[in-house]
């Protein structure tokens, strides 16, 4: 009998599939297309001659947790133990479903706001957990009433994502508040706060859990070098705990992975010596305007986007099909690939949005934009 009976191949899997099938562009699944900066490359080359290649301490390379604590207090003003609330995670993947695990026990309620990562809630039913997902308002604003009345004794974590995937919006100062005003309802409540697109933030940055002190002795918060620094397939992230929460984690961890990847482990730190983390927000706000700006003269409604790489686009001027069909359409006789929207939600709900990656080069920006102009 199987655990998750429900799940089924992902729609990342699927719509790559159909791209490759229809020789579509691939703006579906969320990883950059461009070169690795050649500064990293060269860093990971020189090392696999070094003594880099045996187990790491089970929770990171001493010197990237320390990296990583620096890079903390820099970006949030928040001191962090790099020895007792660091833990590097093969991934935000890993980590996240790492967290659940040592934390959420049969019967525990977790709320999820819909849209959602596809990973959370299969992570929960894994450790007998109950998911209660709970969708955002058609503007992808939260109701918070609703998410203080789904809060009850059984409640035991909540999940956020900011910035957001697959919305690209970031939570406003009132947002942060309302949220912390419920936890200092309910004391048992933890938060998970994915933030693993921390560093791709456009016109203002997003609100860490890391700089609210309300949160910070509540909070399990997740990062991903893969997506900061354009390496998807390295897998390799972090989660950032209060020691009495991350004690937990790491006993599940230590028998999970034990130690993530030396080389990409010590290949980071070195490179976080010299990489200007501003220099990726600047970088991704020029293609999502650039982007923008070849969509223009399309039918499709572009809607904002104050962070990730990601763009919500409607294409209700164009079609009423559900939002699957129209991307199958899209991918077999546009030679687009895009998200539908409804798979990051538990009930599919359907509002006529597709997600478009710009993680990509100019060129396949422009092709694809050139292919959706015909729509
Ligand atoms: C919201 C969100 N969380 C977590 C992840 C996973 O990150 P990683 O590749 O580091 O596991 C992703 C990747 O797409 C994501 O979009």
């Amino acid at each position: 009998m199987s655990k998750l009976p429900n799940v089924r191949p992902s729609i990342f899997s699927t719509m790559s599939q159909l791209a490759s099938e229809y020789h579509a562009i691939n703006l579906s699944q969320g990883f950059p297309n461009f070169p690795v900066d050649e500064r990293l490359i060269e860093i990971t080359a020189k090392l696999t001659h070094k003594n880099v290649h045996q187990y790491m301490p089970m929770a990171g390379y001493p010197p990237l947790l320390q990296k990583i604590a620096e890079l903390t207090e820099k970006q949030y003003n928040r001191t962090v133990d790099p020895n007792t609330e660091i833990l590097i995670t093969a991934g935000a993947t890993q980590g996240i479903f790492t967290a659940i695990q040592a934390l959420i026990k049969t019967g525990d309620e977790v709320l999820v706001l819909d849209p959602s990562y596809d990973s959370y809630e299969p992570s929960i039913l894994m450790s007998n957990g109950i998911p209660i997902r709970i969708s955002l308002e058609d503007d992808y604003t939260v109701n918070w009433t609703t998410i203080k009345q789904a809060c009850h004794s059984k409640t035991r974590m909540i999940i956020i994502n900011n910035p957001h995937n697959p919305t690209g919006r970031i939570f406003t100062q009132s947002d942060i508040e309302a949220l912390e005003g419920i936890l200092e309802h309910y004391p048992n409540l933890l938060l998970l706060s994915d933030e693993v697109y921390e560093y791709i933030t456009f016109e203002q940055k997003h609100i860490s859990a890391n700089s609210r002190e309300k949160l910070i002795s509540r909070s399990i918060i997740t990062s991903s070098f893969g997506k900061s620094f354009h390496i998807t397939g390295w897998k390799i992230g972090y989660l950032i705990a209060p020691e009495n929460l991350m004690n937990e984690i790491k006993k599940v961890h230590q028998f999970m992975v034990f130690s993530v990847n030396s080389l990409s482990q010590v290949a980071i730190s070195d490179y976080l010596d010299i990489v200007q983390l501003d220099e990726i927000a600047s970088f991704y706000q020029k293609k999502r305007d650039y982007f923008k700006q070849l969509l223009t003269p399309t039918r499709l409604e572009l809607l904002p986007c104050e962070g990730t790489y990601f763009q919500i686009a409607s294409y209700a001027a164009i079609s009423n099909e559900n939002d699957v069909d129209f991307c199958k359409r899209l991918a077999k006789n546009f030679g687009v690939a895009a998200i539908p929207n409804s798979t990051f939600y538990a009930d599919d709900t359907d509002l006529k949005h597709i997600r478009f990656c710009f993680a990509k080069t100019n060129e396949t920006l422009e092709a694809a934009a050139k292919n959706l102009t015909s729509l």
